[in-house]
């Protein structure tokens, strides 16, 4: 059964020893932000602070680990990529109400006050106070069809914030097209505190033309259920525990930044427009949510993960149905690092392959082929095979001008982001194609036998790991 909201999930954490109540003062300029690193450092619990200086207990660290991630798909490690694989293979509809927990209290005009929430400051250079665990619903203004991802957004005073869009992410494609038409301003809306499954799918790669409560619906295996907002035409979901409604006013703008971003590094300020709340509205006993990014891993990297490893896996077999596994790993900031494997069918596939990746919308700055035999998430296992399987000169190639990956601090800064270049690394790391690979005594791919090219036995031991030697298990702790 899907978990029905937050709160449900909350309790789920909760119940598997994942979730901690803290009662003391916890500040959230900073205090905040060390207590979640502290507790990601170790793969801890998520966190409620109920005393933060704010009417909203605070939650923060439920995207802090795998076992977190495990638990809000409720799946295990053997069949979690499956699962979103089968959710993202069927779409179910939305579903509209009218009595909707999340209007349970309706905050307008001169009573709207964001510095009544707790919105945490995570490094200390940044610009100010940042809500990092908002999830933006935008509409196209030409179709109609609602977007649903994670931006960031900076308070700037009681009435006002600013928040950056990358221009290769919809809401910003969303915002270009209000302004080719004419438009000054640009309503749309800000939820805190969803069903995880929501969350996990803003990451989703998907065509623009998508309606991504279609997606979440079919990940969660039940529609999701909206409401319509107060002050826009947008629908949110009816039982998220906040939403900010807002208005971007492109003809003002402010400084927004420095933030410190899930690639480790500050992303410098710069003038931004500015987003007014036209209406705050909350459940009742509302929470509010920290997330905590920078220097990875961290919550932000978690939450990409799964979902940017299950869509280029279904992106990469739609053309080379031989791809077993995709790696996106927190290290590369679940973005610019990725490992797959697969079993080419003839010479130069793997580089195709790599190229596929490269010139998705992640754009990774490295991408690595390995066999099947490889474990694309043990990085020990990667760079043995790039060690010997791999020959620089033959297999490794560099794409040049590709669009630089987003805020990589090693790309001209200086330079707006769309117009920003970048290059990528590709290494072809499986066996060159036609190689016999013997293991223990047994040819693995008979029917290459026949090329002849190379013949190559792996020196493993056979018959290890059922070997009883019972002196190793006084030493090793089970
Ligand atoms: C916690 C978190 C914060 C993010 N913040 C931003 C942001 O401030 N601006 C942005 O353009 N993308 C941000 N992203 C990335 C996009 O939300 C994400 O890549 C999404 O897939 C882009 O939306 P689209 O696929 O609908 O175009 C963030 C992602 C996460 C997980």
């Amino acid at each position: 059964m899907a978990y029905q909201d937050f709160r449900d999930f909350l309790a789920a954490l909760q119940a598997q020893g994942e979730l901690i109540e803290v009662e003391r003062h916890v500040a959230p300029e900073l205090e905040v932000a060390k207590a979640l690193r502290k507790s990601a450092a170790i793969e801890g619990p998520a966190v409620i602070f109920k005393n933060n200086g704010s009417n909203f207990p605070l939650v923060g660290g439920i995207y802090n680990s795998r076992s977190k991630a495990l638990i809000a798909f409720q799946s295990t490690e053997d069949n979690v990529v499956q699962n979103i694989l089968d959710g993202l293979a069927r779409r179910i509809p939305p579903v509209l109400t009218e009595n909707a927990p999340v209007h349970e209290n309706i905050v307008l005009g001169d009573d709207i006050d964001l510095s009544a929430l707790p919105i945490c400051k995570y490094s200390p250079d940044d610009g100010g106070p940042y809500i990092t665990s908002g999830i933006v619903v935008s509409k196209d203004p030409e179709t109609g069809v609602p977007d649903i991802g994670h931006y960031r957004f900076e308070l700037i005073d009681k009435k006002t914030l600013s928040f950056l869009a990358l221009p290769n992410h919809r809401f910003a494609k969303n915002i270009a097209k209000a302004l080719q038409k004419g438009q000054k301003t640009f309503r749309a809306s800000l939820v805190i505190g969803v069903d995880p499954l929501i969350a996990y799918t803003c990451p989703i790669q998907v065509s623009d033309d998508t309606n991504d409560f279609e997606v979440a619906g079919g990940l969660r295996g039940a529609p999701v259920e909206l409401v319509k907002c107060r002050t826009n035409d947008v629908e949110v979901p009816a039982r998220a525990e906040l939403v900010i409604e807002f208005e971007a006013d492109f003809g003002t703008t402010v400084m927004e930044g420095p933030l410190g971003e899930y690639t480790g590094y500050y992303t410098p300020g710069a003038a931004k427009p500015i987003a007014r709340p036209t209406a705050i509205t909350y459940r009742n006993g509302a929470y509010f949510q920290a997330l905590l990014t920078g220097v990875p891993p961290t919550e932000n990297h978690i939450l990409k993960q799964l979902p940017f490893e299950a869509s280029l896996l279904q992106q990469l077999r739609q053309r080379f149905p031989t791809v077993q596994r995709v790696a996106v790993p927190p290290s590369g900031g679940t973005q610019f690092y990725v490992v797959l494997s697969m079993k080419p069918r003839f010479a130069g596939e793997a580089r195709a392959a790599i190229l596929d990746v490269m010139s998705s919308n992640l754009r990774p700055k490295r991408v690595i082929a390995v066999d099947p035999d490889i474990d694309v998430q043990d990085s020990n296992q990667v760079e043995w095979a790039t060690a010997f399987r791999m020959q620089p000169a033959r297999d490794v190639f560099i794409m040049s001008d590709l669009p630089a990956g987003p805020l990589d601090p090693s790309s001209d800064e200086s330079l707006p982001n769309d117009q920003r270049l970048g290059s990528a690394l590709g290494i072809d790391a499986t066996y060159p194609y036609g190689t016999v690979i013997k293991v223990a005594g047994e040819a693995c791919s008979p029917a290459l036998a026949e090329h002849g090219k190379e013949f190559l036995e792996v020196a493993d031991i056979p018959g290890w790991r059922a070997y009883d030697f019972p002196e190793l298990r006084k030493t090793v702790p089970k």
